[in-house]
């Protein structure tokens, strides 16, 4: 009997154990057929941002606004963990594609988010051309980014370089001046730049009577300060930013300028370095589609905060980097975390509607944010809003075949 009564046991245990076995190994064989994304992978975030030169602040702002777009997130993309892979581009192009399939080969990403450079950003997207990564321009300009190389899988968050200056030239023609210099680093988001304003003030009935170059990030800018001074322009406009912005605009103080000449800029030239410029900024008047002074809940939220999480004001870099997360967060979501369901999570991305502190914008159909551009003036170390520039621009994208 008691023999009966322990064969019995014997014969339930093993029953119980092998029931475990093949509960287990049915549960990683379903695991094992389903995808990455089911089994809970975590989202891979490749960032190519500069984290040295005179870029510096600018990446690392824009990583600050992503970060804190996920943590509002619970720090979760469609129900997705993520993980960050980080690269400091150092503004340097010819490291670009490299970085960049680094990122996509040994990190395996499953987006690339860069950068803040526009030479930079042109090589990374042929990399994302090429593999198909999907891909998020979280600052620079490039216009050929959202124009002739636009693509299904690259999205801007930001602005094409074309977009900001563009109303520049009606504005200082309106202010009366009809002989201007532009003066500004030689590279794409320079040189593009320049040609938008031109486009701009030329239409208005000025002309832009002498265009002065230095190589980028060269701040030696006194010889063509001297330039400026003997030609005697109405006016003076610009594109610097970071490091290169502060120099350029102690130094057209220091020279006796300031007075004299007055200097305009596309507002990159006044972000985030209000404080080092000082009273050398005070009145400088500049478009962008971003002003820490915009009178809205969303915006003064989320300066609160962003001051809060990073002990620090946030500027235009901020927010672009703010959207990136919003922008992601959105998709994953609509897609249930599935990031290899490339056409529903394109398709998510290209009928977003983001609530962005700078306002509320819409990709175009080159997937380059339709949004207002601000007039801004520096007063007592802000950029106040003095006017909308121009209601939804929307960057001509000449050469995209998209949409
Ligand atoms: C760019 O290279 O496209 C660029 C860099 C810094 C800015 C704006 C544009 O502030």
């Amino acid at each position: 009997m008691r023999q009966q009564i322990k064969q019995g046991r014997n014969a339930r245990r093993r029953f119980l154990r092998d029931l475990t076995r093949f509960g287990a190994a049915a549960t990683a064989g379903t695991l094992l057929a389903l995808p990455a994304w089911a089994q809970g992978a975590r989202i891979r975030l490749g960032l190519m941002l500069p984290y040295s030169g005179t870029y510096a602040q600018l990446g690392t702002a824009i990583e600050n606004g992503l970060r804190m777009a996920l943590d509002e997130g619970r720090g979760r993309l469609g129900g997705r963990e993520v993980e960050f892979f980080k690269v400091d581009d150092e503004s340097e192009p010819s490291k670009a594609t490299d970085n960049a399939n680094r990122l996509i080969t040994r990190d395996k990403v499953d987006v690339l988010i860069g950068s803040v450079h526009s030479g930079v950003a042109m090589g990374m997207l042929k990399v994302a051309r090429e593999s198909g990564t999907l891909m998020i321009i979280p600052n620079a300009g490039a216009d050929a980014a959202t124009g002739p190389l636009c693509t299904a899988n690259v999205f801007r968050t930001s602005f094409s370089n074309w977009q900001p200056v563009h109303p520049l030239g009606r504005v200082m023609f309106e202010k009366g001046h009809r002989k201007a210099v532009f003066i500004t680093w030689k590279y794409a988001a320079g040189e593009e730049s320049l040609t938008s304003f031109k486009e701009g003030f030329t239409a208005a009935g000025g002309t832009v009577v002498k265009e002065l170059f230095l190589p980028f990030p060269n701040v030696e800018f006194q010889a063509l300060l001297t330039e400026i001074a003997s030609i005697k322009p109405d006016a003076v406009a610009c594109f610097f930013a970071g490091g290169g912005a502060v120099k350029f605009v102690k130094d057209y103080a220091a020279a006796g300028l300031k007075d004299k000449i007055p200097l305009y800029g596309s507002g990159f030239l006044t972000e985030g370095v209000l404080a080092a410029q000082g009273d050398a900024a005070e009145g400088l008047m500049t478009t962008l589609h971003y002003a820490d002074s915009l009178d809205t809940p969303r915006n003064k939220a989320f300066r609160n905060a962003y001051a809060k999480m990073f002990k620090a004001e946030p500027d235009v870099y901020a927010v672009q980097g703010y959207d990136t997360g919003l922008l992601l967060r959105q998709a994953l979501d609509r897609v249930g975390g599935d990031i290899g369901n490339r056409k529903a999570v394109v398709a998510a991305m290209e009928s977003a509607v983001i609530d962005s502190p700078r306002g509320q914008w819409k990709m175009s159909k080159a997937h380059n944010p339709v949004q207002d551009i601000y007039l801004r003036r520096v007063e007592k170390g802000d950029n106040k809003v003095i006017g909308v520039a121009w209601k939804a621009l929307e960057d001509p994208a000449r050469g995209c075949k998209l949409g």
